[in-house]
């Protein structure tokens, strides 16, 4: 909305950007698992807006399950050790899984969650994030669909929050200093 536009500083990536990018993934995804079912593993909360529009740009009837995890201690993700609190569904046993992602930021989540995955026996683990931060990272994670590549700076909309808002931006944008304070 208008009102919550007025919250960013500048927008980086529009929704028409957004599906754009995630129309040219889903035909590599497509090619690459031609002949093969995958299953789709969102990552709570932040992953439902990608998990929507790039299902829905995939050829086929393409099955989703969930995820949904929290770090240890309060609010810090520098552990990078992780709980789950909703397991999949479904039994990843021999089945080519690719998790789906808004962002990888430090990358202890998706690293975690990758070799709880693996753990399980499935015939692959492959990972789609729609933005990535170079510079924040701290555990080198093996990416293979990644939308786009960002400055380390906080970035809100499409699925990505501050303090729980934001979520339902249509755009990806920076947040304005005045929100903070
Ligand atoms: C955010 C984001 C990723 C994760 C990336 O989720 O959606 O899942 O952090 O950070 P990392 O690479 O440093 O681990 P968050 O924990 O905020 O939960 P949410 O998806 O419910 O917003
Ligand atoms: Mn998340
Ligand atoms: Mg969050």
């Amino acid at each position: 909305s208008s009102h919550m536009g007025n919250d960013l500083e500048n927008v980086l990536f529009t929704e028409e950007q957004i599906h754009q990018r995630l129309d040219e993934l889903a035909q590599d995804i497509g090619r690459d698992y031609e002949g093969k079912d995958v299953l789709l593993v969102g990552v709570l909360k932040g992953a439902i807006l990608v998990m929507a529009d790039l299902m829905r740009a995939l050829p086929g009837s393409v099955p989703m399950d969930w995820m949904a995890v929290s770090s240890y201690g309060s609010g810090t993700k520098s552990s990078g050790v992780v709980r789950i609190l909703k397991d999949l569904d479904t039994d990843i046993t021999n089945k080519h899984v690719l998790i789906v992602e808004d962002i990888i930021d430090s990358g202890l989540t998706l690293s975690w969650i990758r070799s709880n995955l693996e753990s399980r026996s499935p015939a692959s683990v492959e990972i789609c994030t729609l933005l990535r931060k170079p510079e924040a990272a701290k555990v080198e994670i093996d990416c293979k669909y990644v939308g786009f590549e960002i400055p380390n700076a906080f970035v809100v909309g499409y699925g990505l929050d501050f303090d729980e808002k934001y979520r339902n931006l249509r755009d990806i944008g920076t947040l304005a200093p005045h929100v903070y304070s």
